[in-house]
């Protein structure tokens, strides 16, 4: 399938203003960094690497926005806080937080152990808990968080360190939009079906199809669809959306399983 180009969303209130996107070397918060520079934004990039990828600042180039670079580990309290000082100094204020970084693990209960367990949370959930700390003092009235989810936190794919996690970042979701309502800081979560990242690369074809055969859809997603409802949520159109769970899925948490259950009805009646 082809790559969908980021376009301009022409979306209000993001022209200049700054935001952090995490994990954004690759996948999706590499798509949710250029929609953002298309926007007009200035970009905090951060991920892993020590250096900006070459492939972000050569897509950026083009862009209107302004895009810098910051190596972070998600799950490091002290480059968090190292991130908000230089932050402070530079910008002054911060307007949007995405956290997008995350990891999958297929352990199953009953099997995963102990570290694995801890290493997921730690980046998929205490992760984002740590950006909302250290970011959040920079932020004013108007500001947004985007959590990135999973349709695993909607449902209960077997994965069960990562899809645990992504419930509770749905927990910290509310609770953010809850506690920082009033200061007129909004906080939503996305939920992403099958993504085409290097993160699904790896998956067994088996589950691909399984996915597809359960996708009203009948098709995987791109990581720019992803990155144009993050976009959104950031901007001022989605000014009164706060503590919204937004599912980016082809209809899969939708349906529920009932897509595959209705498919095998048709075509027994089509038999008959
Ligand atoms: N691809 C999918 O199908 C899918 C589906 C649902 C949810 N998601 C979620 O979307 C987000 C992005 O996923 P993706 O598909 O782009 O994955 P990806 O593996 O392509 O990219 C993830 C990025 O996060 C970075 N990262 C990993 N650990 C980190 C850490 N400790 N600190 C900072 N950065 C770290 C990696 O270096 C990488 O650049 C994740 O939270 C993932 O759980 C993805």
């Amino acid at each position: 399938m082809a790559t969908i180009q980021p376009t301009p969303l022409e979306l209000p209130g993001l022209t200049g203003k700054t935001v952090v996107v995490t994990g954004a070397a690759r996948g999706q918060g590499f798509a949710e960094a250029l929609v953002l520079l298309a926007s007009g934004a200035q970009v905090i990039a951060t991920d892993l690497a020590e250096e900006c990828p070459p492939a972000l600042t050569e897509a950026a180039s083009t862009l209107s926005g302004e895009l810098h670079y910051a190596a972070l580990d998600v799950t490091n309290e002290a480059e968090w806080s190292a991130l908000a000082a230089l932050l402070q100094k530079e910008f002054t204020e911060v307007h949007g937080l995405v956290n997008n970084a995350g990891i999958p693990f297929r352990g199953r209960i009953g099997e995963i152990a102990r570290a694995d367990w801890d290493r997921v949370i730690a980046i998929n959930l205490t992760g984002a808990m740590l950006g909302i700390q250290a970011i959040s003092p920079l932020m004013r009235a108007g500001a947004s968080i985007v959590n990135i989810g999973s349709s695993a936190g909607l449902n209960a794919h077997h994965t069960v360190a990562y899809t645990a996690s992504k419930w509770a970042l749905r927990g910290l979701t509310h609770v953010t939009a809850t506690e920082f309502g009033p200061r007129g800081i909004r906080t939503n979560i996305v939920h992403p079906g099958y993504i085409e990242t290097e993160m699904m690369a790896a998956a067994p074809a088996i589950m691909t199809d399984a996915q597809l055969a359960l996708t009203p859809l009948e098709r995987t997603g791109q990581p720019e669809e992803v990155a144009a409802v993050v976009a959104f949520l950031l901007s001022d159109s989605a000014a009164y959306v706060n503590g919204a769970e937004i599912p980016v899925d082809g209809g899969f948490t939708s349906s529920a399983g009932v897509k595959y259950m209705s498919d095998i009805i048709k075509a027994s009646q089509q038999t008959k």
